[in-house]
């Protein structure tokens, strides 16, 4: 099957939040609520960062997206769907990779491959490919521990490129990486989202990241999380931080969050 088969037809919306509420028992037996009544859309094709304080529950957020974790209330869907049916288009990606330490990188990255039954002389063609596309060309025989961060993460990437999904929900994937690492890796991803029409839900507490990557931004107000603001991030790409517009919109999300934890002080 061609790959442009493969990939869907972009519709209007990609995640679909109502209404969301979740809480959870503390230690002591009494229920904090995470989500207080969480609604936004996420759009096909495009990056929606969900950026809010910590413990405004955009870890919640992803989990319930990912079907990993139920709402008490409300719903979830990608592409109109119970997550749950899509788990083999759902790539999910936190902060420390998730690679199998003691496979090389090429055969971490080959495993959705292998998985699927793909012959292995066309899988180790469809690796080097990836490994090429991801600045990974030289390090396909490492094993994880003796990449950096970076190209830990980059390796991570190349595995949920090889096992085609195309709903990939990122918590914070490039936030243990020093900024130059942080964005090169930003850039990279919204290449790779136009190349392979990829819907990301990402989540961050950076409003410079947000402003960065997001078509679509959601800001989440702190305890419980519910959404204090959500609009389209309309700036001209290739974004240029020392704009004055780009000034501008980080100076929007930042008062928002702000004036949100004023409410509660
Ligand atoms: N499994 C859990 N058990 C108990 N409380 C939880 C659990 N997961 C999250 N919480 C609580 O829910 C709130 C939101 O957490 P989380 O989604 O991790 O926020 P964030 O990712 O924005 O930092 C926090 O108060 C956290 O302590
Ligand atoms: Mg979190």
């Amino acid at each position: 099957m061609p790959l442009e088969d493969l990939i869907p037809q972009l519709t209007d919306t990609a995640y679909s939040l109502k209404d969301v509420e979740k809480a959870f028992l503390s230690r002591g037996g009494t229920a904090v609520k995470a989500l207080d009544g969480v609604t936004f859309e996420g759009p096909e094709g495009m990056i929606t960062c969900i950026v809010g304080p910590t413990g405004s529950g955009k870890t919640t957020v992803l989990r319930i997206v990912s079907g990993l974790e139920r709402a008490d209330r409300g719903t979830a869907t990608i592409n109109g769907k119970d997550p749950a049916t899509l788990v083999r288009k759902i790539g999910y990606l936190t902060q420390r990779h998730t690679l199998f330490p003691w496979m090389r990188v090429c055969e971490n990255i080959a495993l959705p491959l292998e998985v699927k039954g793909v012959p292995p002389e066309d899988a180790r063609s469809q690796v080097a490919g990836i490994c090429a596309r991801l600045g990974l060309a030289g390090s396909g025989d490492l094993y994880p521990h003796e990449l950096s961060g970076g190209m830990q993460q980059r390796a991570a990437l190349g595995r949920l490129l090889a096992s085609e999904s195309w709903y990939w929900l990122m918590d914070e994937p490039f936030t243990a990486l020093d900024e130059r690492t942080r964005h090169q890796l930003q850039h990279l991803l919204i290449d790779l989202v136009r190349e392979r029409k990829l819907s990301v839900l990402f989540v961050t507490h950076s409003i410079d990241e947000a402003v960065y990557l997001a078509d679509r931004v959601v800001v989440l107000s702190a305890g419980p999380g519910r959404v204090a603001e959500s609009f389209d991030n309309l700036l001209a790409r290739p974004r240029n931080r020392l704009s004055q517009e780009y000034g501008q919109v980080m100076e929007r999300i930042r008062t928002r969050i702000e004036s949100v934890l004023g409410e509660e002080e």
